[in-house]
């Protein structure tokens, strides 16, 4: 038997005002984009804003269904459109802000199993890091400085 082990890190931030003005006004789009989400059914509503190497910001929110499976996370809905419209464009920043209708959501909320695997897609496609930033709606800031910090033992196109 032979252990492998991977270690994960995340850098937590007390408020925006220590992050630079790009990440503060990335997750500014976030925390709007949020206020779009279309929640009727979790009442937990996602902002996600992504930062282009071509400057533009996408932003996406979890849209639901009643037909509950067929809804999507904000980190999906602002990662596909981001793919889908700037196929050749390297994503640099996810910014990612969460809240829930009927408490306030104070601590960094990281994005779910479904959307760490879609992001990794694109960060192994572009060959370089996505750095992401989670909070609540308002405390902590958590970074992590890759997709793949979030993700160890991804799975990939390797072997297939
Ligand atoms: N949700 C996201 O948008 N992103 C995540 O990473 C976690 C969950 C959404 C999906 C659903 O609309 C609601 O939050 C509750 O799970």
């Amino acid at each position: 038997m032979k252990e492998i082990r991977k270690e994960s890190v995340l850098y937590m931030y007390q408020s925006l005002d220590e992050l630079s003005l790009a990440v503060s006004n990335l997750m500014e789009r976030a925390v709007e984009a949020r206020k779009r989400a279309y929640a009727p059914y979790s009442k937990f509503q996602v902002g996600a804003a992504l930062l282009l190497d071509n400057n533009e910001v996408i932003t996406g929110s979890n849209q639901e269904n009643a037909s509950y499976p067929s809804g999507l996370c904000a980190e999906r809905t602002a990662i596909y459109y981001a793919g889908s419209q700037y196929p050749n464009a390297k994503i640099l920043k996810m910014a990612i802000s969460a809240g829930a209708s009927e408490k306030q959501t104070t601590k960094p909320i990281p994005p779910c199993g479904a959307c760490r695997q879609s992001i990794a897609e694109y960060e192994l496609k572009q060959e370089s890091p996505i750095e992401i930033f989670f909070m609540g709606e308002t405390g902590e800031i958590a970074k992590s400085n890759s997709l793949s910090n979030l993700l160890p033992f991804v799975f990939d196109k390797s072997e297939l």
